[in-house]
Order: C-alpha cells, then structure tokens, then sequence
C-alpha cells in the first residue's frame, strides 16, 4: 500500500531538517503492512492538523510531522488491538502504551516530534501519557509553549479522526456515536474552542 499522494508531495515539499522525511516515510510504510487503517489515520490526521495550525498561524509544518508520527508506538502492537472488536480493560492498556513506545522511537532522533507522539492522549482532563513535567529543563520557554500548541492541536485533531472513522471501541470517548461531538471536545477540551471549532471546520476536506 502506498503513501498517498498528498501527504507523499506534503513530506518532500517541507524538507525538513534531520532526516525527518525520510523517518516518516519509513515508518508510515511499515505502518501500513501490519496496520493500514493506522496510517490512513495518522495521514488524515497530518493534514487536519496542518490545515489547523495554518489558520491559527502557528508552525504547519510541526503540526503536520507530529500529526503523522503521533501514533508510532502502535507499529509495535498486535493487529488484533485495532481489528473493530470491543477491547477489554486488558487490551486497552496495551493500546495505552502507545504513546511511551512512539517517544521512546523517535526521542533520540527527533525530540520536539517525539514529544508529540508522547503528549498527545494528555492533552486533556484524565488523559495518559507523558505531561508537560517530562518536558527537558533547559529548553526555552517559546519551545515549551510550541510543543504543547502544537499536541494540543494533534490531540483534537486526533480525537475528531477516531470519532469519524476508527471501527475499533476505544474506551476515550471517541465512540460515543451518538453523541454530539463538538460538546465532547468542548467538555474534554475547555480551553480550546477555537481550535475544535476550526478544525471541526477543516475536517470534513481530509478524506
Ligand atoms: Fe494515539
Ligand atoms: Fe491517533
């Protein structure tokens, strides 16, 4: 299955420093192999999160490369995790987990977007994951308040996508069908109106 189009010309037209195109590319090819309806997710997520931060005029490309990685740790879980049966409370803290494996893959090679991947299930009230405390010590102020802008994006943009598209019963909320979802992000997501609303906008261009 190939990387699709967009997000192919998006990856080369940022040429970013370190590597960082080349690790996306391979670890959305071997995302695919063992979970494709993964790296769909983390594409469409990439784009929404681009498209959000590009009206907010924050840094797109950021968003767009933590959007794409932030599900890394899920290369190394079973299929079985994600094949649309209702987990039990077992399996779900193996899914958990997730978040610790995606930064400890990329924390040595890219830190600001392993941190992405690490943050991203703790942006809002009981989530899990590495906290803004796990941030490094000496690192300024403006990069502290940018990865955390920047996971706060990919964190709904995140939850919109699972809500929308994931079969599987994840027990965050984002299978709650029924249920409106922009009064779940404005309860789980207080602060943040105006990115939900923007990127309840942009959504809907993703697929
Ligand atoms: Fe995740
Ligand atoms: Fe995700």
């Amino acid at each position: 299955m190939k990387i699709s189009t967009k997000v192919q010309k998006r990856i080369d037209k940022y040429s970013p420093q370190g590597g960082l195109d080349q690790t996306a590319k391979i670890i959305l090819s071997l995302t695919g192999i063992n979970h494709p309806e993964v790296r769909e997710h983390k594409e469409r997520v990439a784009l929404l999160a681009e498209a959000v931060a590009k009206e907010l005029k924050k840094d797109e490309k950021a968003a767009f490369f933590g959007g794409l990685l932030h599900d890394t740790g899920k290369l190394t879980e079973p299929h079985k995790l994600f094949d649309g049966h209702n987990i039990t409370a077992e399996e779900y803290a193996l899914v958990k987990q997730h978040v610790n494996e995606g930064f400890e893959a990329l924390k040595d090679h890219h830190l600001f977007t392993a941190f992405c991947a690490g943050l991203h299930h703790a942006m809002f009230y009981k989530g899990y994951g590495l906290t803004a405390k796990d941030l490094p010590g000496h690192w300024h102020m403006g990069t502290v308040k940018k990865v955390l802008e920047i996971s706060g994006i990919i964190s709904i943009c995140d939850f919109i996508d699972a809500f929308t598209h994931r079969k599987t019963k994840i027990k965050d909320g984002s299978d709650k069908k029924s249920s409106n979802l922009k009064k779940i992000l404005y309860e789980k997501y207080p602060e943040d109106r105006l990115i939900i609303d923007i990127a309840l906008k942009e959504a809907p261009k993703m697929d």
